[in-house]
């Protein structure tokens, strides 16, 4: 057992999406997903064991708001985690846990993937568990914040769907690390607003024939993704995160009730940046469960991209990521 310790965990961007289940208990994917991890878009979780404490303590200081103590579904969350690896490994200590994320959360930057990584790897250093990133992938998977798990690899990172019943074999594993290709995520604020329906209601509703529609292109487009990673090709792959992003979208929009996480400024920004293409820039969007515009490029066009995007009408914040390591322990007693 340790007394305290420091996890650094980053949040990631899909260039495939998670979207949809095959299991709500075991947070199973219907599908694979491919994303990496963003340099500037982190959680900095403490876990610290405390005699004196009767019940545990759970504090989170979410960006450009006053630190707190988080209450309802969200402390939920992350009590049931807790508790989960508590009493799977045997040990019944209380704990005190300081969060801090850096960047806006709850709008479509996978927040909730950069808070579980850390947590769950704040949480096995704790119990002084040792496990492999497999494992690891997989504890983080069943906090129930399934996208989380592909913040614990390194670089670029891909969740196996798995086909197995019991989720052994859906885990996340790093296909590159992070100097093999030099690629930027521009994550273009155009709200802070949390968003009204969570990933978890819309995984449940994805159920349409829009979805159908969607999961039988899907192979060929992680297939497609792998190949533009292999090749380094920008246009490649930015022509599939674009219409795996939108194909999420469709079926979002077309699941009942319908879910709409895009607004006018989101769609003011891909206008800018079709706009930009025509112009010889290499930049490419996609969208998770909210309004904020990530645009994939290359270094080349990286800083014109960015002072374009100050310009536009609704950009609130350009926060400017490269592809960075996984979860890591920074501070053990
Ligand atoms: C649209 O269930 O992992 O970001 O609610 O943040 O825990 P949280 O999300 P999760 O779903 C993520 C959905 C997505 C796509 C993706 O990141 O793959």
């Amino acid at each position: 057992m340790r007394r305290r310790v420091r996890v650094k965990s980053p949040a990631n961007l899909a260039f495939i999406k998670y979207w949809g289940r095959r299991d709500d208990e075991l947070i199973l994917p219907l599908n694979t997903s491919i994303s990496m991890n963003l340099s500037s878009c982190y959680t900095v979780t403490q876990l610290e064991v405390r005699e004196d404490l009767e019940e545990d303590e759970i504090w989170v200081k979410f960006y450009g708001e006053e630190k707190k103590k988080l209450a309802g579904k969200q402390l939920e969350r992350v009590f049931r985690q807790i508790e989960r690896l508590r009493q799977k490994y045997g040990f019944e200590f209380k704990v005190k846990m300081e969060s801090e994320n850096n960047f806006p959360a709850d709008a479509g930057i996978a927040s909730s993937a950069s808070g579980f990584s850390a947590l769950t790897v704040a949480m096995m250093e704790l119990m002084g568990v040792r496990l492999s990133e497999r494992e690891l992938s997989i504890e983080t998977r069943l906090s129930g914040s399934g996208s989380a798990c592909r913040s614990i690899p390194d670089g670029i990172v891909k969740w196996e769907r798995g086909e197995g019943e019991d989720g052994g074999d859906s885990f996340a594993y790093s296909l590159y690390s992070v100097d093999y290709w030099e690629l930027w995520d521009l994550v273009v604020v155009v709200s802070r607003e949390k968003k009204k329906v969570g990933s978890a209601e819309g995984h449940r509703l994805a159920k349409n024939e829009y979805m159908e529609a969607r999961l039988k292109r899907i192979e060929e487009r992680v297939r497609e993704v792998e190949r533009a990673l292999e090749e380094k090709d920008l246009e490649r792959l930015g022509r599939v995160i674009e219409n795996d992003a939108l194909s999420l979208h469709a079926v979002a929009m077309l699941s009942e009730p319908p879910l709409f996480y895009l607004n006018h400024k989101t769609w003011r920004v891909i206008d800018w940046l079709q706009n930009q293409r025509e112009r010889g820039l290499g930049g490419y969007f996609t969208m998770d469960a909210g309004p904020n515009v990530h645009i994939v490029c290359e270094r080349r066009d990286k800083d014109e991209l960015v002072a374009g995007l100050k310009e536009v009408e609704g950009v609130e914040e350009v926060i400017i990521n490269k592809v960075t390591e996984g979860s890591r322990v920074v501070e053990v007693e």
